[in-house]
């Protein structure tokens, strides 16, 4: 890839949005981060202010896509959201709830692919990476939320599920214009998880590798993704998850 290219993420000013920043600003590519928040502090990119689950707010940033004329390359969709009932049971789950995290997660990523494929059709190259998750591939082992704030919830498993086949689909449709479509599925990452210090413990005892994932080890599997060195590599979902998936 020309790495005067530019690669667009998802939720770019996350955790882990940061952390492909970091790495791919190192291999010298500019990054466009779409969030929906405001940033807090510093950060690496440029910054556009975007619901991406909102097709006007899409509409604007492919306006601004064509006002800076850049080829873009790269789109990793990262966005997840939390909206309020996110953990709750599924017999007091809200449709709204339910429908929110399946719009930022599949609804986006398809507005998302659609609006790069003509521009890396044109330059005949592009990597796109959905952001998938250990949820989408086993089912939850409840017992490590047991006493815990946290969960895992159905439609989250739902949705990561469809980030991954997603691209089984854009892989076989797309090949023939060399753009490669892949996920990157994490286990849980202790750098951005929310249970807290007994959290990680209980989940470490886990996991074959004995630890949590840090966000570097996830940037490190989406900086290889997206270089040439996996030009050979399409349609596939690398889990990064210390062993979790293996049982
Ligand atoms: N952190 C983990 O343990 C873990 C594990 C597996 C998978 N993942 C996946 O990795 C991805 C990133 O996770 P993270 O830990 O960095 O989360 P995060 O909450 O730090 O970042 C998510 C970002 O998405 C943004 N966002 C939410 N709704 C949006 C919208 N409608 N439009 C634009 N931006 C929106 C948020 O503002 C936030 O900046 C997610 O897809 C998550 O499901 C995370």
């Amino acid at each position: 890839m020309d790495k005067s290219e530019l690669i667009l993420i998802s939720g770019g000013l996350g955790v882990l949005g940061q952390s492909y920043a970091k790495v791919l600003q190192e291999d010298g590519y500019k990054m466009l981060l779409l969030d929906i928040n405001d940033p807090s502090g510093e950060y690496l990119g440029e910054f556009f202010k975007c619901d991406i689950s909102n097709e006007q707010d899409i509409e604007k940033l492919s306006e601004h896509l064509k006002s800076i004329k850049m080829p873009i390359c790269g789109l990793i969709n990262n966005a997840s959201c939390q909206p309020p009932g996110i953990a709750n049971e599924l017999e007091d789950y809200s449709v709204d709830t339910f429908r929110k995290v399946l719009e930022v997660n599949l609804l986006a990523s398809f507005m998302l692919t659609k609006l790069v494929i003509p521009y890396m059709k044109e330059q005949k190259k592009g990597s796109i990476i959905n952001i998938g998750s250990i949820q989408g591939v086993v089912a939850p082992t409840f017992a490590v939320y047991e006493g815990m704030k946290i969960t895992s919830p159905l439609v989250y498993s739902v949705a990561k599920a469809g980030m991954i086949h997603f691209c089984k689909w854009v892989a076989a449709k797309y090949g023939k214009y060399n753009i490669r479509c892949n996920a990157v599925s994490p286990g849980g990452v202790g750098d951005s998880q929310k249970g807290g210090s007994k959290f990680s413990e209980v989940y470490a005892s886990r996991t074959p590798l004995g630890k949590m994932a840090d966000s570097s080890d996830i940037a490190d599997a989406v900086r290889f993704l997206i270089s040439d060195k996996a030009k050979y590599i399409t349609g596939h979902n690398l889990l990064v998850d210390g062993g979790w998936t293996i049982y």
